[in-house]
């Protein structure tokens, strides 16, 4: 699966609506996979709240957005861009790698509602398209 000019096109687009909002998005995707997929909940067990919008969900909100900025940014080359985030991911996380689905799952959901005219069936697909390599890149270090 590569991504086409008219899904980067679109990821760009969607992005620079997104970006100014990386909190907000960020805690509303976690806080949905967290209470809707609790098994997601044991990566962050040395957390003091995991309730939806809770201090630490929102701050984690906005670095994960912040890490898919960093992806868009280095959208020509996802696999060399997001390589120190792969190996933390890995190697010092853990974390399996069927959880990307569910978290992109999550932010696919956060989108459509917050952006319903810009979410077109062409930009759900561009967006999951985007998000499955952002995570197959996230998981490339499991080998
Ligand atoms: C940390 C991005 C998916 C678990 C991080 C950080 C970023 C990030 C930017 C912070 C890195 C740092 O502090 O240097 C992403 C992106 C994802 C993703 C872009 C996919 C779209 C996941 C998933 C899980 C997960 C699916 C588990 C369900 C964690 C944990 C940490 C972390 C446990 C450390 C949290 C802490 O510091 O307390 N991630 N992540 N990530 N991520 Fe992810």
């Amino acid at each position: 699966m590569s991504l086409s000019a008219k899904d980067k096109a679109i990821v760009k687009g969607l992005w620079a609506k997104i970006s100014p909002k990386a909190e907000d998005i960020g805690n509303e995707a976690l806080s949905r996979m967290l209470l809707v997929y609790p098994q997601t909940k044991t990566y962050f067990s040395h957390w003091s709240d995991l309730t939806p919008g809770s201090a630490p969900v929102r701050k984690h909100g906005k670095k994960v957005i912040g890490g898919l900025g960093l992806a868009v940014d280095k959208i020509e080359d996802l696999f060399g861009g997001l390589l120190t985030l792969s190996e933390l991911h890995a190697f010092q996380l853990r974390v399996d790698p069927s959880n990307f689905k569910i978290l992109s799952h999550n932010i696919l959901v956060v989108l459509s509602k917050l952006f319903p005219d810009d979410f077109t069936p062409e930009a759900h697909l561009s967006m999951d398209k985007f998000l499955a390599i952002v995570s197959l890149a996230l998981s490339d270090k499991y080998r």
